[in-house]
């Protein structure tokens, strides 16, 4: 089976991660919008615009179903990106909603989203917690956390000075923290150190495995061999390579 998988850049390389890990797939196909990215402080018209044009690129390459790695593409572009396509599109938004209803079953639990400023403007997430019966939800963008990840510099005292400037009004531990952006997954021990180990972190990549485990019928270890992958990106299609080599480490 052959996938494509979509994000503004480079941080969709943290799903791929674990849909790699799971050995989903015999190939994929890597999207990169590198030349546009960010997404996430951007209007929801242009999300969507973008998102649409990305449906296009991946037309040449025949997947069997598309993945929608990054949160804010999910948030604002995933219901107009289905009704485009002929080919099955998921995105990272409802498999996290499923990994909250499996892991938290009290509806009190307080559940914290942070995400860049669209996802959380959407409030996608919120919303559909809300459906889900969860009451005490708070959305927060927390978008600086994105070049830090980039830079690589999420080892430095910026990191520590950015997580007390979004986070000192919260006091006390949240039982979940959804990490609603591509890019956290990356600082994940250190968001879970600064509330003291007490939240149970939700991660986009892990979550979106078991939802294609479950809703989707597809077999982890399926594939016959190693993925085949392939690289693209609107810009520097060699930085992302890069960063893949860097991100993916073991592979
Ligand atoms: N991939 C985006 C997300 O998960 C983060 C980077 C961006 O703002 O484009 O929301």
């Amino acid at each position: 089976m052959k996938a494509g998988i979509f994000d503004s850049g480079v941080g969709g390389l943290s799903v791929l991660k674990n849909i790699l890990n799971a050995n989903l797939f015999d190939e994929i196909i890597y999207y990169g919008d590198t030349a546009r990215v960010p997404y996430g402080v951007k209007d929801k018209e242009t999300i969507i615009n973008f998102s649409l044009e990305a449906l296009d690129f991946f037309v040449p390459h025949q997947v069997d179903m598309l993945i929608i790695a990054c949160n804010t593409v999910s948030a604002y572009a995933l219901e107009e990106m289905k009704k485009k396509s002929p080919i099955p599109i998921i995105g990272v938004i409802e498999p996290g909603i499923e990994a909250v209803q499996n892991k938290i079953k009290d509806k009190n639990a307080s559940i914290l989203i942070i995400a860049t400023q669209a996802t959380i403007r959407s409030k996608t997430y919120q919303n559909k917690l809300f459906q889900s019966g969860y009451r005490h939800i708070k959305g927060l963008a927390t978008g600086l956390f994105v070049p830090i990840v980039e830079e690589g510099v999420e080892d430095s005292e910026i990191l520590d000075v950015t997580m007390r400037h979004y986070f000192s009004s919260i006091l006390t531990p949240p039982e979940a923290i959804i990490l609603g952006c591509t890019h956290f997954p990356l600082i994940a021990d250190k968001i879970s150190q600064f509330f003291n180990n007490k939240s149970l972190l939700i991660h986009s990549g892990e979550a979106i495995v078991q939802h294609l485990c479950h809703n989707h019928s597809i077999k982890q270890n399926q594939a016959s061999k190693q993925t085949k992958l392939k690289f693209y990106a609107s810009s520097n299609p060699s930085s992302l390579e890069k960063t893949a080599q860097k991100w993916l480490k073991n592979f």
